[in-house]
């Protein structure tokens, strides 16, 4: 019984996987290559990945004894999830506990890009700081009294929403796929909470129906000096009209996630003004790794033994 491992582990995990079977584990650094992940799964009942390494259909045929995919993520627009459970395997990931580092991650990128931080921390670190304390001098836009829309009310979101609460003055509104009754968000219809925010901040999984939600007319729908917080994924954004509103000046973001990562150095989005972007950081905290990393490998080994894990993913019908 083997178990692919499809990115580098500290031997000590790799010890105790080798309790459970024979471990082929992916040791160099970079995305494991497809031919290489075909050939290891032959025979393999469980597969250890993360979201650098497609999980299609490809990969499943070339697998006809997996029982188990974990993949150390909440998100698993990497994996082909239906075809996965057509075939009797089950899906485990890390949701719950990249909640706190995520909400935390888009109360930054607010804070940064609302109160040009990034930018100060520019201007200074680069010596350019050439005048003296000016009443007009890099005016930005509050956090408090702002109007944030968070567009998709899962907990991340919701544990977004318990952090702008103790800032003065903050209206929240939320939109989800189902309607949701939570305290202190006002539930809009989608496009009314795009046209009426200052902030709006993505929060849902990217799907079929996902995929492009941020188009070119609703990111035009936000309003003259709107931000928009993507935490999320890139590809619910058309980010070449985000670039080109960016440039204007008429929009500005925060952004953590992209539809190409590593942002590619041709990318609309390199060198674009107004925005903040950070490489894919939401759940890069040492605590967190740790426990989306311990989650990932009791869910493994439950898949393998054909228990229940402690974190499936359970389908949503659509
Ligand atoms: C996830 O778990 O899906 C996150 O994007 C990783 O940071």
């Amino acid at each position: 019984m083997a178990i692919v491992v499809a990115f580098p582990i500290p031997t000590a995990i790799e010890a105790e996987l080798s309790k459970h079977g024979e471990v082929r584990v992916w040791r160099e650094e970079g995305p494991m290559p497809k031919a290489t992940l075909l050939e290891w799964l032959e025979g393999a009942r469980g597969l250890l990945t993360t979201l650098t390494n497609p999980v299609d259909l490809d990969v499943l045929e070339a697998a006809p004894l997996l029982k188990v995919i974990s993949t150390v993520s909440v998100g698993v627009d990497h994996i082909d999830v239906e075809a996965a459970a057509s075939r009797g395997i089950t899906v485990g990931h890390t949701p719950g506990v990249l909640t706190d580092s995520t909400a935390d991650l888009a109360l930054g990128l607010m804070l940064a890009v609302r109160r040009r931080i990034a930018e100060g921390h520019e201007l200074v670190s680069g010596g350019a700081w050439g005048s003296e304390w000016k009443t007009n001098f890099m005016l930005g836009q509050d956090l408090s009294h702002a109007t944030v829309g968070l567009i998709g009310l899962g907990p991340i979101a919701q544990a977004v929403a318990s952090r702008l609460k103790a800032f003065s003055g903050v209206r929240i509104l939320g939109w989800n796929r189902t309607p949701k009754e939570l305290p202190d968000i006002e539930m809009m219809p989608l496009d009314a909470l795009i046209a009426d925010s200052d902030i709006v901040s993505l929060h849902v999984a990217l799907t079929d129906d996902t995929a492009g939600l941020m188009s070119r007319s609703r990111l035009a729908a936000m309003h003259d000096g709107a931000t928009l917080i993507n935490t999320a994924r890139g590809r619910l954004v058309d980010e070449l009209a985000l670039s080109e509103e960016l440039a204007s000046g008429r929009l500005s973001a925060g952004l953590d996630v992209y539809s190409e990562e590593p942002l590619p150095s041709n990318h609309p989005l390199i060198g674009v003004p107004n925005a903040v972007l950070v490489p894919h950081l939401g759940s890069a905290t040492k605590r967190t790794r740790r426990a989306m990393f311990e989650l990932a490998i009791r869910n493994l080994i439950a898949g393998i033994k054909e228990r229940d894990l402690p974190a499936e993913l359970v389908l949503r019908s659509s």
